[in-house]
């Protein structure tokens, strides 16, 4: 299967790349800017006019969730409009379309985890922008996959995991936000499920070929399993590496004390039951994605 990643230089996109060698079923297609930019139709038209893929990943987006309160006409060029042009594409081609989205659909009022029949309430433009994208890629390609994930954390450099450990070990008085939890989500954990699904769908009979379509198309949250505060990742990842020894441990702040242009949601918890009654795939334990991420790390 030739598998095109839209988004080369993402996080996720790089943990896609990173996993599909151990696929050897998928031919992994990396595109992104400038040569692929999926607000621009031509470029699109011309990287599956060069890329032939028979499936699209969509893992490119405006995720810069404070700088898109002020940034509306961008955000939505690129999560909605764009998000819906690689689907369109996809569609005309008779191609599925695996798209990623985000917890912040939902403003993180709701006490329990949140699961697909919620009625997404996004309480910021870049949520928004995500829930509309979400709508326009549904309605731009009835094949396909919407995968809402939260709390994405690898090794890269600039990441929460690199620079936690990376103050710590520099001494630095480290504070962190404990009053919101979410599903903390090893990159490679997530890459790893899609990649599965993407296989599932190739091997899945098509509308194409007269058969019905079998796949259950639609939408899945998938995250890491078990939930967490930033204050607890930061507490495990330093105590899973020797490295980094804290002078004191991490200071619990609210909130309140880490002001950000946009509301982060208190409760960005998501319920994965679907996603594993229907795939049968559930995703590690996120402390085991801390001590995969530190050891990665470490062997740096
Ligand atoms: N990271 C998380 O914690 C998280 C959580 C929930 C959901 N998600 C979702 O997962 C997906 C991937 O997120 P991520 O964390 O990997 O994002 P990321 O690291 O910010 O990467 C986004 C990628 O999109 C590319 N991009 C932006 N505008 C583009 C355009 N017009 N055409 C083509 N590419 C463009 C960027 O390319 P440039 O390098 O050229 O800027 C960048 O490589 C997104 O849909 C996001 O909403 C992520």
């Amino acid at each position: 299967m030739r598998l095109l990643i839209a988004g080369w230089h993402g996080l996720v996109a790089r943990a896609l790349i990173e996993a599909a060698p151990s696929r050897p079923e998928i031919k992994a297609l990396a595109a992104g800017r400038p040569a692929l930019d999926v607000r621009d139709p031509r470029s699109i038209e011309r990287a599956f006019g060069d890329l032939s893929p028979d499936m699209v990943i969509n893992s490119a987006a405006y995720t810069a969730v404070d700088k898109a309160e002020h940034d509306r006409d961008a955000v939505f060029a690129m999560n909605r409009d764009g998000a819906a042009l690689l689907a369109r594409a996809a569609a005309r081609r008779n191609i599925p379309v695996i798209h990623l989205s985000t917890h912040y659909v939902f403003d993180g009022g709701k006490p329990a985890a949140y699961d697909e029949h919620d009625q997404p309430s996004p309480a910021t433009v870049y949520g928004r922008s995500k829930y509309e994208g979400e709508c326009a890629v549904a309605d731009a390609n009835p094949r396909h996959v919407i995968i809402r994930t939260g709390w994405v954390f690898s090794t890269a450099p600039n990441g929460f995991a690199a620079r936690m450990l990376a103050q710590a070990q520099s001494g630095e008085h480290l504070r962190v936000v404990a009053d919101q939890r979410g599903n903390p989500t090893y990159a490679p954990h997530l890459a790893a499920a899609i990649l599965e699904i993407a296989c599932r769908l190739a091997a899945a009979p098509s509308e194409k070929n007269g058969a019905s379509d079998a796949m259950p198309w639609g939408t899945y949250h998938a995250a890491g399993s078990g939930e967490a505060t930033w204050h607890s990742l930061a507490c495990e990842l330093i105590a899973r590496a020797p490295a980094a020894r804290p002078s004191a441990a991490p200071e619990a702040i609210a909130s309140s004390d880490y002001p950000a242009a946009a509301p982060r949601p208190v409760n960005a918890t998501l319920n994965c039951d679907k996603f594993e009654r229907v795939f049968a795939l559930r995703l590690p334990p996120w402390q085991r994605g801390v001590t995969e991420c530190v050891a990665a790390l470490a062997a740096r």
